[in-house]
């Protein structure tokens, strides 16, 4: 069965709405891991726009579960990281003016700098997750740069507007899992999931673990974060 990592960044956005001390995201990871999210995800930005050092810090102490680390293959990231060692690393693009993240690292053009980047997080006990399109290509130059995982980039298929478009991005979403299966890779999925979009994963069971932050925090605004969190684990228990 897979599990749930809950990304807490929305709770510190809200936070830097006023740039203030609330809402903590480390509050929130506890109260997601009291509603048995299996992993706590938090994106540690260049810009530091929501999660700041002091809660990576801070969660590293308090994360029962697992805490996982998204972030840019840069040296001032790889630093924190070798410091601060998270349970996984997933290896993130970074664009200055995005929303969010906006698609999956391109393996093609920076295949040799995040090899070197897993090799260095690999070596000292940290295992790497690369986010990656749902691209065949992708995906084998993720596993030569052995990567113990990939997360294939769910977002395309959740902002899909028409069926057609849907049933394209959902079909190549699941041969990206499959492959990434097949050659003995962990495979996370995230981006974009909600309540809705989570059950076309239902029989996808080479997904280890689904990685969503912003409809459940979402949710939790209306209802509650143990309530959102439990609600979302109950879909992703019936898949
Ligand atoms: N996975 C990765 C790599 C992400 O960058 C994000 C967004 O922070 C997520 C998963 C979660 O996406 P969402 O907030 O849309 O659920």
């Amino acid at each position: 069965m897979a599990g749930l990592a809950v990304n807490v960044d929305h709770i510190a956005t809200i936070r830097q709405a006023r740039k203030g001390v609330y809402p903590d995201p480390v509050a929130a990871a506890v109260l997601a891991e009291l509603a048995g999210a299996d992993g706590i995800v938090v994106h540690l930005r260049k810009d530091r726009r929501h999660i700041h050092d002091r809660d990576v810090r801070i969660l590293r102490k308090t994360v029962q579960t697992k805490l996982i680390l998204e972030m840019a293959s840069t040296s001032e990231m790889l630093g924190i990281a070798l410091d601060i060692k998270p349970d996984l690393v997933t290896l993130v693009p970074e664009k200055r003016a995005e929303l969010t993240t906006e698609g999956g690292l391109d393996l093609v053009i920076h295949k040799t700098s995040i090899a070197e980047t897993v090799g260095t997080l690999q070596n000292s006990g940290i295992p790497v997750s690369i986010f990656i399109d749902p691209d065949p290509e992708q995906i084998k130059i993720a596993h030569q740069t052995d990567a113990k995982m990939v997360e294939i980039h769910t977002g395309v298929f959740c902002d899909a507007t028409t069926p057609t478009k849907r049933k394209h991005a959902f079909s190549k979403i699941v041969d990206a899992v499959k492959l990434a299966n097949k050659l003995r890779m962990g495979v996370n999925a995230g981006h974009g999931i909600c309540y809705n979009t989570i059950k076309a994963f239902k029989g996808l069971i080479e997904i280890d673990e689904f990685s969503i932050g912003h409809s459940i925090v979402s949710r939790a605004a209306l209802v509650g974060m143990e309530r959102a969190v439990k609600e979302m684990i109950s879909r992703v228990k019936e898949l």
